[in-house]
């Protein structure tokens, strides 16, 4: 074995070898068991040729951000500045990336963690994996397969998926795709019949969570959006036909509803009342989507709420300068076991998830990150972003000396 390495690096390595022969032998040399895989970070893993400073191929991708450029070139300048804008300087967007560097993790040593098992259990359903799909709107703007493409991509490493209301795709074509059921996100609108319809239609087609996201009620600057716009010369018009009511009633999600006395999609005005009379008529799982108090944490219980997404949509709700992974903390407190709490925003590393899990979290979602990897490539782009995660993931916990993820805990991590 160690005579067939040396002599892979020697080729490898050769300055009069072909690159194309070199990377196939690097490739060569990757095949083996995941478990393999995810133990061995080899020099001759990753192919080392490529054209440029951008990837061509997922398999070139080292990290996950290795997709972003890829997709800025890919998307017309608007739409590209519709997925990067946070809100007013983009401080807290930089907020949820920058909170995990003051997270240090604890590695544990001479414990047996050559099998692993990073699956979770949330509502009587196993995920295969705790990282799962924030809900992003119009994803139709980043690829044509849209929702569909990254459905699929779930479903091969058993990922769990939530659909937004003003998705481009249907929620019984993404069940149909992810051949499983997902979560819902409702946009309620302030039409209560509204509201009823798509909560009816979600579960109906097997959602078996209803997701109310509750922090875009004060509106938003979205100044990154608005400066991206002015360099895409195309006329939005073009596609865009102007109005609130042509943006919403496009949205597969509502087709069939009459959405005339709709004024917006948020519901401004809700209260806890509003979450009092949504639980009323959510036959299965409510969720709450946009917590980052230990407040409202307890408003949850009191109203019963089945699980938190402790989130500030991404950096894109309010400009707070509070990441989500520091919020996560007061709001696990406060809820104190009775509920899962998922958190997302900014998630980008194997050691991000491990962190939020040892912070108390149950599961954590990522939004950006898979669709880069969309935009870059389609459906084997969004497989690679959930593969490079999930790896960093597990390699992480094994050197945390966790075999499954009860075993992640407060001693996994210190804060500074
Ligand atoms: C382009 C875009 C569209 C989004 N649309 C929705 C949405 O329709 N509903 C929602 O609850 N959150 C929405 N979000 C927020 C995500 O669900 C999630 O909270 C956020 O993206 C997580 O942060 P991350 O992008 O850093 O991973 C959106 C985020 C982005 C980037």
């Amino acid at each position: 074995m160690v005579s067939r390495r040396k002599f892979i690096e020697y080729i490898s390595a050769s300055p009069v070898i072909a690159p194309g022969v070199a990377s196939t032998l690097a490739g060569l040399s990757a095949l083996g068991t995941t478990e393999a895989l995810a133990q061995s970070y080899d020099v001759l893993r990753q192919a080392p040729t490529m054209n440029g400073d951008l990837i061509s191929t997922p398999a070139q991708a080292l990290n996950v951000f290795d997709f972003e450029p890829v997709a800025k070139k890919e998307l017309p300048p608007a739409h590209y500045g519709y997925l990067a804008s946070g809100v007013d300087a983009d401080k807290t967007l930089k907020a949820n990336r920058d909170a995990f560097d003051k997270i240090k993790i604890r590695a544990r040593r001479l414990i047996d963690v050559r099998k692993i098992d990073t699956s979770v259990k949330i509502f009587g359903e196993t995920w295969a994996s705790p990282i799962a799909l924030a809900p992003v709107s119009s994803v139709g703007a980043f690829h044509p397969e849209a929702e569909a493409a990254a459905a699929r991509a779930c479903k091969v490493k058993g990922h769990q998926m939530i659909l937004s209301t003003v998705g481009s795709t249907s929620i019984e074509e993404v069940i149909k795709e992810r051949g499983a059921p997902v979560w819902y996100m409702l946009y309620p609108t302030d039409d209560w019949a509204v509201t009823e319809a798509l909560v009816l239609r979600a579960e109906k087609a097997g959602a078996p969570a209803i997701v109310l996201t509750v922090d875009r009620q004060g509106g938003r600057n979205t100044e990154t959006l608005f400066r991206e716009r002015r360099g895409d010369t195309r006329t939005c018009t073009d596609c865009h036909a102007g109005g609130f009511k042509n943006e919403v009633s496009r949205k597969p999600m509502f087709d069939d509803i009459d959405v005339s006395k709709v004024t917006n999609l948020y519901g401004t005005g809700m209260t806890w009342d509003y979450v009092k009379r949504l639980r009323g008529i959510v036959k299965g799982k409510l969720v709450l989507k946009g917590i980052v108090t230990h407040e409202d944490a307890k408003q949850c219980l009191d109203y019963g709420v089945d699980a938190i997404i402790v989130s500030n949509h991404g950096g894109r709700a309010e400009e707070s300068l509070e990441a989500t992974i520091d919020a996560l903390p007061e709001v696990v407190k406060a809820v104190n076991g009775k509920i899962p709490v998922l958190v997302d925003g900014g998630f980008r590393r194997g050691t991000d998830v491990i962190k939020a899990l040892a912070s108390g979290a149950t599961a954590i979602c990522i939004g950006r990150p898979y669709v880069w990897g969309l935009a870059a490539f389609g459906q084997p782009g969004v497989e690679m972003v959930l593969t490079l995660m999930q790896r960093e993931f597990e390699t992480i916990m094994r050197q945390v000396g966790a075999t499954k993820l009860s075993e992640i805990n407060g001693n996994s991590i210190s804060r500074v």
